[in-house]
């Protein structure tokens, strides 16, 4: 499948050499071999050159990969009134969104909330990549000037944090471990460098936490040959947010299955994916720098993490039914003014993230909350916590 990948120009490739010259130094530092993880947090976020840190587009329809409020402003609307349910219980209304990528959801959020007088004192984003950060900020300026002052980038989580927490496709850019079961053993997947290449191979586990994680999932994947992720990094920055969360709700919203369906045996090839201007494929080991990683979200690891750290599990849902007990359709129909090449492009964005072929299903939302005395009833439509 990679031989039909679009050749990088001359200068992209220069940039990416770079890149590989940094990782093939890290691995001789390191003895002959890095984790899988350190290899794609490498890729992702080298100051300069990661994916994600260096200047190219990435998001949207001339970039890799479209997310879902690039697809359309109604998702980010239809968030604003999840987020508004929350607002309503609490006496203090502050967002917190992790990776904001270009931006788009934040305006969105925010031109909501202001139609429905419900603006959050302040919204911080936190974001790993200073590029994003960059360009987040410019969208920001220009598209809502008047709110700028209410948008704060932060470094590290605020304390004491009342409001809302968002994550829109976050998780699944977190750097992951890969595990390898085979013949009843489970190894980790390394990163080496030989005969001019990156190539894969075998080790013990680098850490406990990945030991305990294996201990679980044993139970489930098929032990004589299967290959899979585990994202601790999740796990921690979770559990991170939930020391900081004083009341509120956290909103997590990406592409993942409960911990029986990732693991299962039918899954025996893992779920990481790189994506090459708008080409999905599965070898990591090329384009570094070039091409997004990504591997689907353990969510029954996320709720776990919730429920230890003390907060709530509030709703499990597809994206299609956290979309439509929003009122995505509703969003749609309720402007008077909109014409009709409008609203057929309105419709035909809403199947786009809600038909099961294509987002509904495959992307979930996860809701969690701390301290709300009532249930978000929003949360209850096609709840699948039982699945977790
Ligand atoms: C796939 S993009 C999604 C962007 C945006 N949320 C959207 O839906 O369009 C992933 C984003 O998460 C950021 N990111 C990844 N790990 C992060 C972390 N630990 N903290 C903050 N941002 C992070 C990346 O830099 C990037 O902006």
């Amino acid at each position: 499948m990679t031989d039909k990948l679009p050749v990088p120009d001359p200068i992209a490739q220069q940039h990416s050499d770079k890149l590989m010259q940094i990782i093939q130094q890290r691995i001789a530092e390191q003895g002959g071999k890095i984790t899988f993880a350190e290899y794609m947090q490498c890729c992702l976020y080298t100051p300069g050159l990661g994916y994600y840190s260096a200047g190219s587009h990435k998001l949207g329809e001339q970039g890799d990969f479209t997310t879902a409020p690039e697809i359309s402003s109604l998702f980010s609307k239809t968030l604003a009134n999840h987020i508004k349910d929350v607002f309503t219980q609490l006496n203090e209304a502050n967002i917190l969104e992790f990776g904001a990528g270009s931006g788009t959801m934040a305006v969105d959020i925010l031109k909501e909330l202001e139609l429905k007088s419900s603006l959050p004192n302040r919204y911080y984003i936190i974001e790993a990549s200073a590029d994003l950060r960059e360009r987040q900020y410019k969208h920001i300026e220009k598209s809502l000037p008047h709110l700028c002052g209410r948008i704060i980038w932060l470094e590290q989580l605020p304390e004491n944090f009342v409001g809302v927490i968002l994550a829109n496709e976050v998780c699944d850019a977190m750097p992951v471990h890969c595990l390898h079961f085979s013949n009843d053993h489970v190894y980790e997947r390394y990163i080496e460098y030989q005969a001019g290449q990156f190539q894969w191979c075998n080790g013990p586990l680098s850490n406990t936490d990945l030991a305990s994680h294996a201990e679980i999932v044993k139970g489930i994947v098929d032990n004589n040959d299967t290959i899979s992720e585990v994202n601790l990094a999740a796990k921690a920055w979770l559990s991170s947010l939930a020391d900081k969360l004083t009341r509120g709700a956290i909103f997590i919203i990406d592409y993942g299955y409960p911990q029986s369906d990732y693991y299962h045996p039918q899954r025996s090839q893992g779920t990481l994916m790189c994506y090459y201007q708008h080409r999905g494929h599965s070898n990591p080991l090329i384009l570094q720098g070039l091409q997004d990683l990504t591997a689907h979200v353990d969510f029954t690891s996320l709720a776990q993490v919730a429920i230890d750290s003390g907060l709530d599990v509030d709703g499990f849902q597809s994206q299609a039914d956290f979309l439509l007990a929003g009122g995505i359709t509703e969003l749609s129909l309720n402007n008077e003014h909109t014409d009709e090449l409008t609203l057929f492009s309105q419709s035909t964005e809403i199947k786009r993230l809600t038909l099961p072929s294509q987002m509904g299903e495959t992307f979930k939302a996860l809701t969690i909350s701390r301290g709300l005395n009532s249930p978000l009833v929003r949360c209850q439509l096609g709840d699948r916590r039982y699945s977790l």
